[in-house]
């Protein structure tokens, strides 16, 4: 049980370092949006490293969750509620686009790694690309956990 309940946590928390890590830069990318020159030494300096947390947090989540629904089977033994189906499904399609963001924002947060000012993350569009990426995940990602919280009720 217990290590049940540390799989479920781990499972949370990576989603909340996700969902956080994602919306503290949407909200910088905001707040920096009129001062190019301060966005660019933040974003050379911070868009790299927070890609890094979100990768390794994203990477975690389906693993954790295959665990989770594991113990949750053989609960069940193994004919698991249409509902609780339904919402996992609906949890794994918010992941698979949530992932498929994080890889653009990768592809975005090298090129502002690899050249600074001139980084294709650095100009007007690529801001506004980068904060729609990232409150794509942060939205998304509010919705996963919700539902998530939802499934371990059901
Ligand atoms: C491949 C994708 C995922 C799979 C297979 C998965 C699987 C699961 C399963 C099976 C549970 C039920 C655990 C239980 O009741 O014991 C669960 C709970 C949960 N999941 Fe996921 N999940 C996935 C993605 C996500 C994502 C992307 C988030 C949030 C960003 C998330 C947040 C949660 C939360 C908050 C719970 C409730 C934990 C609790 O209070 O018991 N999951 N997940």
């Amino acid at each position: 049980m217990v290590l049940r309940t540390a799989i479920v946590w781990v499972h949370v928390l990576c989603g909340v370092v996700w969902v956080g890590a994602s919306a503290s830069i949407a909200l910088a990318a905001v707040a920096l949006s009129g001062e190019p020159e301060e966005w660019r030494k933040f974003a050379t300096r911070a868009v790299p490293r927070i890609n890094r947390v979100c990768v390794a947090a994203a990477s975690v989540i389906p693993v954790t969750g295959i665990a989770n629904l594991a113990f949750v089977a053989r609960t069940y033994r193994g004919s698991l509620p249409p509902p609780f189906v339904a919402i996992l499904s609906a949890k794994v399609a918010l992941f698979a686009v949530m992932a498929a963001a994080l890889w653009a924002v990768w592809g975005v947060g090298a090129s502002i790694g690899a050249s600074g000012a001139s980084g294709a993350g650095n100009s007007g569009v690529g801001v506004r690309k980068l904060i729609a990426l990232y409150a794509t995940i942060v939205i998304l990602g509010a919705m996963a956990l919700g539902l998530g919280l939802w499934l371990s009720g059901t």
